[in-house]
């Protein structure tokens, strides 16, 4: 009996070490260290494999089956010929590259029938991760206490070049080595890269990104945003450049397929590269974002889609050509929204105060801690304050200048001339060469009436809207002459330029290959001052803020981390992968209004809009619905369509594979519902909800849709 309690006391022990309570839902956590932190968890919420099946180094695991998807997506192995399954957002651009108007793969889809038709997709790559290291304590070495952010980045990069080289790898691999929790961790990457990687199949947009603009954050969702890829390697199977003799990549891993659904409540994990959150800031600078920063970027962008809108409805080939710009633009605009508005909702700043509040409580009960941390949050919300101005004036900048076109290409030549002075006649062939080619495309989707307008209405938002010390003297100066009449000076600067005519432009580039012509016009002058006031009154002061809120965020992490022992942390997303889990779960998305947990291909149909720009359908996918031909993916004569859980993921984990809890692939990730896109300032599971395409919809549309029976055979089906 007594031999028992000691055996008590020091099993306390570890459980006090080991068992840190973790929130269920929350988090983005470390796939090499769920064993210690959530393995117990994941399985009491009812998750069936292990945390070695997930990530082992000794052996295939879930992991391998994982790709960085062209380092902005995340894509899954599904076969064992290195078939790739991902958005068809995140394959957009490969889809769009291929597309003509005989083949228009974004209006109609692309199946290739055999592995002869799959087209290269020069630029796109994918990354595995072979292995993860934690190399704290090399990069952190040499490091003294009190150095300024800059010595201490000089410091670290040597660090990073010395550990970078000593590591074991082979010829072929890469390696990548990542700040965790604000710069206190440092994990190291062996990564494995290939850059052969083919269009397979996209269906239609009309299914791949049905809803589109209207639909894009919300739920119900009722999109297939779904594409394939295949990877081709070299005959050892190893990386190699693109060739026609490249085969199909033998995977240490792909993924099972269950066609058997979730339930309400059934565990998901999702697996992924997650971009980038904030969950750790204080509430002054949470509230900063959401009152100052947020909204002034909405207002901008805003006003951009007001003018793109107007005239992509006047003009079809314009509509065409801003199609991808106005996506991307609205995107962030929801997403800022929903942010703001479920941080009021859910009381987010008043939670972080409350959470501060018990954090000085506890450090002002122990006198080691407050004299380490005493000044940390005064400190920080001192340098915050000091940050608010040139924040804002940061947002200004960069969400208007780089936006009107007409500057970008100022920007482009600038570059070549700086190539000039850097690197004399050689810098400029090659970054002449660039800016041609750069051009080239560039001009596909211009229209120099909307950038006019643009210009006007942006410009006028720029100088009116915000401290004048932040605008250029000359800019104040032309806005005056003409009366601050904003129309008329757009005027004048385009009449002026010859910048937004293509042929022109680089007829010229052949005459002229120092670019004189540039010093002389008008529009680029105008950039070269604004850039100009831009780094002299804006950047200096942002970066010596930023630098100094940096040092004080990392000891704020490692703070909250020894004060709050008894709780688990996950560090912010920064591109890494990562694991989420939670459950599948409907949403009381506000007073009243209650959202079920899945969509049916039913509700496709009760959307359904002929000849809509966002809603029309494709006349087989009606039929098939018509005629309940679902093959095997249907359930009682309906077919499952898309599905909500709670679990946490950003930008960066679209295309990564929702599982169940075998480890089998159910769902495709694809979006958040827009009520709960603080979750990257301040994840609550009331709200929080990943969307995911369902697996039965996403092979229904291979197989009875687009008659792509073959990918589906190649696939392994679990259960059979
Ligand atoms: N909101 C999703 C994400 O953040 C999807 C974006 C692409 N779709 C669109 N309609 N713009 O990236
Ligand atoms: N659509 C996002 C992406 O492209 C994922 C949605 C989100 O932000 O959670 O990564």
């Amino acid at each position: 009996m007594h031999n028992m309690k000691r055996i008590t006391w020091v099993k306390l022990f570890f459980l006090l070490l080991i068992c840190k309570p973790v929130l269920a839902d929350e988090g983005m956590w470390l796939p090499q260290l769920l064993e210690g932190l959530n393995e117990k968890q994941m399985k009491s919420l009812g998750m069936k494999i292990s945390a070695g099946d997930i990530y082992n180094i000794n052996k295939g695991s879930l992991k391998d089956a994982i790709v960085s998807f062209g380092g902005f997506c995340t894509g899954e192995v599904i076969s064992d010929k290195g078939l790739v399954l991902t958005n068809h957002h995140c394959g957009f651009d490969a889809i769009q590259d291929h597309s003509s108007l005989e083949h228009n793969y974004i209006k109609n889809g692309f199946w290739a029938a055999n592995q002869g038709q799959e087209i290269p997709s020069a630029g796109l790559f994918v990354s595995f991760i072979i292995r993860i290291d934690d190399v704290t304590s090399s990069m952190l070495a040499r490091l003294k206490p009190g150095m300024t952010e800059a010595e201490r980045q000089k410091i670290i990069g040597e660090n990073m070049a010395s550990v970078s080289q000593s590591v074991k790898k082979e010829a072929h691999q890469d390696v990548l080595i990542r700040a965790f929790y604000e710069g206190n961790k440092y994990y190291l990457f062996v990564t494995e890269t290939y850059r052969d990687v083919r269009l397979v199949g996209a269906p239609p947009s009309s299914i791949g990104n049905f809803g589109k603009d209207t639909d894009n954050w919300m739920w119900p969702r009722h999109t297939g945003d779904f594409s394939l890829f295949r990877i081709y390697a070299g005959k050892d199977n190893k990386p190699a450049a693109y060739s026609p003799q490249n085969v199909p990549y033998k995977p240490r891993k792909s993924l099972a397929i269950s066609l058997s659904g979730v339930k309400e409540g059934d565990f998901t994990m999702v697996l992924g590269f997650p971009g980038r959150t904030t969950q750790y800031l204080p509430s002054f600078a949470v509230r900063q974002i959401i009152e100052q920063n947020d909204p002034a970027k909405i207002a901008i962008r805003e006003k951009v889609l007001g003018v793109m809108d107007a005239f992509m409805r006047k003009d079809e080939a314009v509509k065409i050509q801003y199609a991808a710009k106005y996506a991307s633009v609205q995107n962030a605009y929801k997403k800022w929204q929903g942010e703001v508005l479920g941080m009021n909702r859910t009381g987010g700043l008043n939670k972080k105060q409350q959470y501060e509040a018990e954090f000085v409580k506890r450090i002002n009960a122990n006198p080691g801690w407050k004299e380490k941390y005493g000044n940390l949050l005064t400190a920080l919300e001192q340098e915050y304050e000091a940050l608010k101005p040139y924040a804002l004036a940061r947002d200004h900048y960069s969400e208007i200048i780089p936006r009107i076109e007409l500057f970008s290409l100022a920007s482009k030549l600038s570059s070549v001339i700086a190539a000039t002075e850097k690197d004399g006649n050689k810098g400029q062939a090659a970054a002449l060469e660039g800016a041609k080619e750069w051009m080239k495309s560039f001009y596909k989707e211009y229209d120099a009436a909307l950038d006019q307008k643009l210009f006007a209405v942006l410009i006028e938002h720029f100088v009116e809207q915000q401290d004048k010390s932040f605008v250029s003297p000359a800019l104040i100066e032309w806005t005056e002459r003409s009366g601050r009449d904003y129309e008329k000076l757009a005027n004048e600067v385009y009449a002026s330029t010859n910048m937004d005519d293509k042929d022109h432009m680089l007829s010229q580039l052949e005459k002229d290959p120092a670019l004189k012509i540039y010093k002389s016009d008008k529009a680029a002058q105008l950039f070269e001052q604004l850039s100009a006031t831009y780094v002299n009154k804006v950047l200096p002061q942002l970066t010596a803020i930023q630098g100094r809120i940096n040092t004080l965020q990392r000891t704020y992490m490692q703070a909250q981390m020894e004060v709050f022992a008894e709780k688990a942390f996950y560090p912010d997303a920064n591109s890494t992968l990562r694991l989420a889990y939670g459950q599948v779960q409907g949403l009381q998305a506000r007073d009243a209004v209650k959202y079920d947990h899945y969509t049916f291909l039913d509700g496709v149909l009760e959307k359904y809009k002929p000849g809509d720009y966002e809603f029309d359908l494709p006349a087989r996918l009606i039929a098939l619905h018509k005629s309940k031909d679902f093959g095997s993916y249907g359930v009682n004569g309906r077919m499952p369509v898309c599905f909500i859980g709670t679990n946490h993921t950003t930008g960066g984990n679209s295309g990564s594979p929702a599982l169940d809890a075998q480890g089998n692939l159910v769902g495709l990730n694809f979006d958040r519902a827009w009520e709960g896109t603080m979750s990257d300032l301040n994840y609550d599971p009331s709200i929080c909800r990943n969307i995911m395409v369902d697996i039965r919809y996403v092979l229904f549309i291979i197989d009875k849709f687009a008659g792509a029976g073959h990918l589906v055979n190649e696939m392994r089906i679990a259960g059979r």
